[in-house]
């Protein structure tokens, strides 16, 4: 297992010697390398088990480093650059050479964030190099919002983890590009469209996609727990998994079922809270894949807000 702690020179210091470390954002864990080192953002690849054809995020700590990766940050992904980092945005930008190809998969574009969580923010400050970094959980797997869950299922093929607390936010970044000059979604994430389309206006959501996505993160299924995982109308769904008898466990937003098993029933926010919802999210069906149940029982939060990123989630984990 994984060495757990909050020695950010210890983390530079692996780094450095192009080992891999698991990091804390404000969005989810991430498992990080050297991005300008082949070998490290290869053993990225290798350690997830992520196909090559899926490109990386490259982090790093401010504006003004994101100009050394990328030959410009054309109007008006600037605007949302300037108004939401640090913060979980992801743009896809014109890369320069310096970037290793394996980095973006051969594209031309380099995914870019600048993450707001301070330990992260201080370890790349101290670095003279940015970090590549998915999430840090086996590919198509559920993102890691606590250093524990790194640990569960990396923990035996990297040496350290930065400890960071628990995710803010609990959902990857929104990643955005341009596609013929719209501004364009690809990721639902972190940062809701509202926000988006307050200093840009109109956007174009470009999140479906089949076999040979732009973005991974748009496979259909993706980010899925190992059980089935059922989407419905709970009441509903309940009546006919106990007239089954199939055991079952329950992911409500808010509703609790007082005649079944509280162990296995979790709500995502009692208080209704979308944000709230979204930073439970990724723990929560952790939690239920684990139980000791045949399948997870779950329902559609509203679409505003997190909701919607929150049921892009949900119904890719939905996908068998
Ligand atoms: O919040 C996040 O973004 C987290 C934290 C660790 O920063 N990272 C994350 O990385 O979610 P990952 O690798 O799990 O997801 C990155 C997504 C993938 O779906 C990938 O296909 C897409 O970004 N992506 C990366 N570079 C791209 C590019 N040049 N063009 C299109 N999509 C790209
Ligand atoms: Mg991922």
């Amino acid at each position: 297992m994984a060495t757990i702690g909050k020695d950010i020179s210890k983390a530079k210091t692996l780094l450095e010697q192009g080992k891999l470390v698991g990091i804390p954002t404000e969005t989810v864990y991430g498992l990080a390398g050297n991005a300008l080192d082949s070998d490290a953002v290869a053993m990225i690849f290798a350690t997830k088990n992520r196909p090559d054809f899926d490109p990386l995020i490259l982090h790093t700590s401010a504006m003004e480093r994101v100009h050394d990766f990328v030959k410009e940050i054309p109007f008006p992904l600037n605007l949302l650059a300037s108004k939401f980092w640090p913060g979980p945005l992801t743009l896809l930008l014109p890369k320069k050479e310096i970037v290793p190809d394996l980095v973006t998969s051969g594209l031309d574009t380099v995914a870019v964030r600048v993450p707001s969580h301070p330990l992260t923010n201080e370890l790349l400050s101290e670095l003279d190099f940015p970090l590549a970094a998915p999430s840090a959980n086996p590919f198509g797997y559920i993102s890691p919002t606590k250093a524990i869950h790194v640990n569960d299922q990396l923990g035996d093929k990297i040496a350290y983890i930065l400890d960071g607390g628990d995710c803010e936010v609990g959902l990857e970044s929104t990643i955005v590009g341009l596609e013929e000059g719209e501004v364009t979604v690809y990721r639902l994430g972190g940062l809701d469209l509202n926000a988006i389309r307050e200093v840009v206006g109109e956007v174009k959501v470009m999140t479906h996609s089949s076999s040979n996505p732009k973005s991974p993160g748009m496979l259909k299924s993706h980010y899925s727990p190992t059980k089935p995982f059922i989407l419905g109308k709970l009441e509903d769904l309940v009546l006919e998994y106990s007239a089954k008898g199939i055991p079952f466990a329950i992911l409500s937003f808010h509703q609790k079922f007082p005649s079944l098993d509280r162990s296995k029933q979790i709500q995502l926010s009692q208080t209704k809270d979308l944000n709230e919802a979204a930073k439970n999210l990724f723990a929560a069906m952790r939690a239920l894949d684990t139980m000791d149940v045949s399948v997870i029982l779950s329902e559609l939060l509203p679409e505003e807000g997190l909701g919607r990123a929150i049921n892009d989630r949900l119904r890719r984990a939905a996908v068998q």
